[in-house]
């Protein structure tokens, strides 16, 4: 991937965009971001001062737990000169009954750009960042302040867009020749620890088949991910000449695949029960429901990404990827995992970039030429 390729006119319509789903933008301006982000990792790398937002205020709200998420956030917004500011979602008002609107409005007043997690509860983490964006843009508006503030998606119920955009960079990196072509295993896998979000396997079968890998989505009866992020997996493999299928055996996904991504996801009739059990506020019926979906996980502890199965893959040696946290002999073997350190640090770190660019091409007119004149 090269610099010099990127589109002005693309970079020009992704100028103040909020990427809160990857479906929503066009293969051409996902493909850019990548461009930026792949630009900005190798100058940051190269020890170049990309300080191009001095003195404005990145603020992310999480309303769940995050180690990588949060770092990408801060780090991103001080190597652009920005003030990272990073709170718990539960601290703000959002509890006593300020609406995402009026959230968005209120915090939009002061910030330059916004991110947010909200992403265990179906149906509502999305449409929040909705309503955050609608609060901030009709107070912008409304007093004429020319500000760009965008949201961005830290991941919610239905994508982890910076995630996976960092996933399809690694790709890129491991792969210089491109993912067209290759087969990609994302697999439901054994987790004890919780009933993980749908949005890391939706999020990937959104994007990967777009640049004509063939995905095959593997995962036990019961775990199938929201209709919309399978019709939109199906339209993108449609659309690239890749492929995508959905199957029930794990092993049938590892078979000669180059790439496999094993992880965890909540039984999805249980994850709906949440949203009910989380509007009337009863924990007791969370934490039922939470049992219960752990209980439904213990059935299926032979999904597993062991020696076994790696062994069926292309040449016995896929490459194994993870967004991390990853449960250590139940989601993956130590062996396979020892053998992946470096690989799945190295997918994480694309996050940085992923929102840099993100910021940047959300906010710096003359993003192209400080691109090109980077060298
Ligand atoms: N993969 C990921 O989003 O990690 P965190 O939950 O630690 O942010």
């Amino acid at each position: 991937m090269s610099k010099a390729s990127i589109n002005p006119q693309i970079l020009q319509q992704i100028a103040g965009k909020s990427l809160l789903v990857t479906d929503e933008w066009s293969t051409e301006q996902i493909d850019t971001l990548a461009q930026v982000a792949w630009a900005m990792g190798k100058a940051d790398f190269a020890g170049k001062d990309l300080a191009w937002l001095k003195n404005e205020l990145a603020y992310a709200m999480f309303f769940d737990n995050s180690t990588r998420t949060k770092s990408a956030w801060a780090g991103a917004a001080a190597r652009l000169g920005m003030q990272p500011v990073i709170v718990d979602g539960s601290s703000t008002q959002v509890s006593h009954g300020e609406t995402a609107a009026e959230t968005g409005c209120m915090l939009g007043m002061n910030a330059h750009a916004l991110g947010v997690r909200h992403d265990l509860i179906l149906g509502e983490g999305n449409s929040f960042m909705r309503d955050v964006k609608r609060g901030i843009d009709d107070y912008l508006v409304a007093t004429g302040d020319k500000r760009k503030v965008p949201i961005v998606n830290l991941q919610c119920d239905i994508d982890h867009p910076t995630q996976t955009m960092a996933d399809l960079l690694w790709l890129r990196e491991y792969f210089p020749e491109g993912i067209a072509g290759k087969k990609i295993a994302v697999s439901w896998a054994y987790s004890p620890s919780y009933a993980k979000p749908l949005s890391v396997p939706q999020g990937l079968i959104m994007l990967l088949p777009r640049f004509g890998a063939h995905v095959t989505l593997a995962h036990p009866q019961g775990y199938q991910l929201m209709d919309r992020c399978l019709q939109s997996a199906q339209r993108g493999a449609t659309e690239s000449g890749g492929s995508f299928t959905v199957t029930n055996d794990m092993d049938a996904a590892f078979a000669d695949a180059h790439v496999v991504y094993p992880k965890s996801w909540g039984p999805y009739d249980l994850m709906l029960e949440r949203v009910a059990a989380n509007k009337s506020g009863d924990k007791a019926a969370m934490g039922g429901i939470e049992k219960r979906a752990l209980d439904r996980n213990a059935g299926f502890k032979d999904w597993i990404c062991d020696e076994r199965r790696m062994a069926l893959t292309h040449g016995g040696d896929a490459l194994y990827m993870h967004c991390l946290p990853a449960d250590i002999g139940a989601e993956v073997s130590p062996g396979v995992m020892a053998k992946h350190t470096v690989n799945v640090a190295r997918e994480a770190n694309w996050k940085v970039y992923v929102v840099m660019a993100l910021l940047a091409s959300a906010k710096v007119p003359d993003l192209g030429q400080r691109i090109a004149n980077l060298g």
